[in-house]
């Protein structure tokens, strides 16, 4: 019932205690070598399996299995086969597709010698600012349960006919339930629907997967109304295991039972009894969680009954997927079989699925298709960035540190362009940042957003690149000299784009296509002889928005919609668009709330430090020094309502608010309600450095967490005047801040000299979505 994760178990371990399964995480694969070969991965697999079929220490003689996140193909693998991600499959309306999609996963699974794919997501995800959207198939619970099967068909083969064969892998349907629908698109938040939308909107991929087969339920970080879904024995037993009949097995979600109220990574009888039948426990928890679940088994916290019943289910889906006959993993069909993982009839699917998932939102003149006997000039970090292009839950867990280089066989959208336009003989030239030498007939701008996943990708609006325009600047330059502009826009969710629509003369939306760039140019391009290639048949699966901070859905209002549900051109159709969208925001009004961080004393949980070189010390009296920083209190209304901070300029200096033992704070809900932080300070004296903002969190990855933000500079500062300084959350976050592991909410540092009173420093949060900009400074 523990499913630990191979990072932190040895075969010892597993010979001991006998995991009924163990899984890789998205940042960790055999040896922690990330280009470990499928031979490499049937190693460990065949290691793992003899140790647990061994009973010489625990007696048991039941084989274990190993779970993956194989979400848009066996994505840990380089040189998999990477499929869109379901938001693109999602554009393409065709669940025959999506069945063939995810049988060649299995089948590049199965040469890995893993069992189980951590997949399908069958989230309905209402709320575009949510990190996840791009895991989605669609908005819509129709479409997300006719997905859902299809997947589960491919991963698993149909009941009946080819049920879990030896090219197949267990499927699990994830997260149960309501993961899609959380409060303002927080990832791990709440969600507030009635029972009625739950089953309706976000159970329909549980309907539709569980009658498929699939034999493992993942359940989700979020709650339900204040309650983790980990804890609710009405959700997991009562509704899942009774009323939908599932008698497959429920596995958590990453340490997510950690997190019920009681509960603790190492600890949590309330999960089991709630219904939940195998903890997901990476880190080294697993150990005294299974210690403790002992415990609590002996003394009656736990029922027998509920482990007899948990276990029984785990057993009879390994009994069913056949794993008692399968022997050990090398022997099986395909195992280590490296030609099998990126191969060219996968990779033909994945192509196929490229060109079908292109949603065509603007085509002014029907510029395209193009010819590719002209000369096209290519630009934006999109165009040769298969990390870009991928997406999330790629090689890395967020899908960042990936370079082209990590992804062979696979084509960049650049070079797919720049085969079939050599071919047909007209030229290609390219430069990311949009300068030509030669003025081209036509250009093609690749630009979007940058990988990311669960947490990291959550956003307070759905605004593309609200600070720096760098993209809009490329297409209006090339628009200014003349050049008509194609844009293709990868995203992992719609978003507010009216300014880059207006400056294009097409705009596609791609997603996140994976590995086979080239499918692109399959569609985009006619060929030698100017036919059309392809049709673009891609239909918005997600309705596109019309203003960065209202999230729609099929069915709503439609003031505030751009593309409906179902919208895609056709080539050749004629496109309503103007070049006049709306590009700019009324400041929203709404109710404003206040949280002090200082006023004249700090408030809880914030202590007052000074920082000098490495130096740190807290402040508890009314003047103090370290080094070349000096404090008192000073008068500014009343006694002591406001500091005195001085910065002699000697070395670095900072003034700095923290945790109680660096405890880390959340301080997402403030992020995700338009909070801005406000610094009421009178600057007496300013050297020749700025004065920084900063921020610090504590990640969990061990890097340097946090933000620097210019705050006052030497030449902009109005001395011996009171003013507020006004910086919104998200463009701290943008510059790198983790609002939900915050240790410092603010600190003032400077390398030079600095004389500054500060007076009071808030979050204010706002009801309602603000457009400010990252910096404001106004008068008191
Ligand atoms: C994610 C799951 C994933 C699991 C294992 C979790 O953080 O929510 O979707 O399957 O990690 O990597
Ligand atoms: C793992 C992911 C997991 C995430 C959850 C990462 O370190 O690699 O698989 O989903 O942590 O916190």
């Amino acid at each position: 019932m523990i499913q630990p994760e191979i990072r932190d178990i040895s075969v010892e371990d597993m010979r001991r205690f006998g995991f009924g399964s163990y899984l890789n995480g998205g940042n960790t694969s055999p040896g922690d070598n990330k280009y470990a070969s499928a031979a490499d991965w049937v190693a460990l697999a065949d290691a793992m399996y003899q140790a647990s079929v061994d009973d010489s220490l625990d007696g048991s003689v039941i084989p274990t299995m190993w779970g993956t996140d194989a979400v848009h193909g066996h994505n840990n693998l380089v040189g998999a086969t990477l499929f869109p991600h379901n938001i693109g499959l999602g554009a393409m309306g065709d669940p025959v597709l999506i069945e063939a999609i995810a049988k060649a996963t299995a089948l590049e699974v199965r040469a890995t010698g893993v069992d189980w794919a951590f997949a399908p997501t069958v989230a309905t995800a209402r709320d575009d600012r949510w990190g996840r959207t791009y895991e989605s198939y669609s908005e819509s619970p129709d479409v997300v349960k006719d997905y859902a099967r299809a997947a589960v068909y491919g991963l698993q083969g149909h009941p009946g006919r080819d049920f879990l064969q030896q090219d197949s892998v267990l499927s699990s349907v994830k997260h149960f339930i309501g993961d899609g629908g959380t409060y303002l698109g927080d990832d791990q938040g709440d969600n507030r629907d009635t029972e009625q939308q739950l089953l309706n909107i976000h159970g329909q991929g549980y309907v539709s997967g569980l009658t498929a087969g699939a034999q493992i339920v993942m359940a989700s970080f979020n709650s339900w109304h204040g309650e983790k879904v980990h804890g609710s024995y009405y959700l997991l037993t009562d509704v899942l295991k009774q009323q939908m009949g599932f008698d497959g097995f429920v596995v958590g979600d990453w340490s997510g039972h950690g997190q019920v109220k009681g509960c603790s990574n190492e600890s949590c009888p309330q999960a089991i009894n709630a219904g939940l039948d195998m903890f997901m426990a990476p880190t080294d928890a697993w150990r005294p969680l299974f210690y403790n679940t002992l415990a609590q088994v002996k003394s009656g916290q736990i029922p027998i009954a509920r482990i007899d019943d948990a276990v029984t289910r785990i057993l009879r889906v390994k009994a069913r997927f056949g794993l008692f006959e399968q022997g050990k993993p090398s022997q099986r069909p395909y195992a280590g079989d490296q030609n099998l993982l990126g191969q060219a009839a996968h990779r033909k699917i994945a192509r196929q699925a490229v060109r079908k998932s292109l949603v065509l939102l603007k085509n002014h003149g029907n510029l395209l298709p193009l010819s590719p006997t002209q000369h096209i000039f290519v630009a934006g970090d999109g165009a040769h960035n298969i990390t870009k292009q991928s997406g999330g839950w790629t090689l890395t867990w967020q899908g960042t540190n990936n370079s082209n280089s990590d992804f062979p066989g696979a084509t960049s959208i650049l070079e797919g362009i720049t085969e079939q336009v050599t071919v047909a003989g007209g030229v290609v030239s390219y430069d990311v940042a949009g300068n030509y030498t030669h003025k081209p007939d036509v250009a093609i701008v690749i630009f979007g957003e940058n990988p990311y996943a669960e947490g990291h990708g959550d956003r307070t609006d759905v605004a593309y690149q609200p600070g720096d325009k760098t993209d809009l600047a490329i297409l209006k330059r090339l628009q200014a000299a003349g050049i008509p502009v194609v844009s293709i826009f990868l995203s992992g969710r719609p978003m507010w784009v009216n300014a880059e629509l207006n400056a294009s003369d097409a705009f596609v939306a791609a997603w996140l296509p994976g590995s086979e760039g080239a499918g692109i140019a399959d569609v985009i391009l006619r060929n030698q002889r100017q036919q059309i290639q392809y049709p673009i048949s891609g239909k918005l699966s997600f309705s596109w928005p019309n203003s960065p901070y209202i999230q729609v859905n099929e069915g709503d209002d439609p003031q505030p919609i751009l593309f409906p549900f179902g919208y895609g051109l056709h080539y050749g159709e004629h496109d309503p668009l103007g070049d006049d969208l709306n590009e700019t925001l009324e400041a929203a009004t709404g109710q404003n709330s206040e949280r002090l961080l200082y006023n004249g004393q700090m408030h809880a949980p914030w202590l007052l430090w000074l920082g000098a070189d490495s130096q740190r010390e807290q402040v508890t009296s009314n003047a103090s020094r370290l080094g070349q920083v000096a404090y008192r209190t000073a008068d500014k209304q009343v006694q002591e309502d406001a500091m005195h901070i001085t910065f002699s300029g000697e070395g670095p200096g900072q003034v700095l608010f923290n945790s109680k033992s660096n405890f880390r704070e959340d301080l997402r809900s403030d992020l995700l309600q338009h909070g801005e932080l406000k610094i009421t300070v009178n600057v007496h004296d300013i050297g020749e450095q700025p004065v920084f903002l900063r921020t610090q969190c504590d990640s969990d990855t061990q890097q340097p967490c946090g933000a620097t933000l210019p705050l006052m500079q030497p030449a902009a500062v109005l001395l011996d005047r009171w003013q507020i300084y006004t910086v919104p959350l998200r463009c701290i976050a943008a510059a790198g801040m983790e609002f939900q592991n915050t240790t410092v909410p603010f600190a003032l540092y400077s390398e030079g000299r600095a004389a500054f009173t500060l007076s009071k420093v808030s979050i204010v949060t706002h009801a309602e979505a603000r457009d400010a900009p990252c910096l404001t400074v106004t008068g008191e």
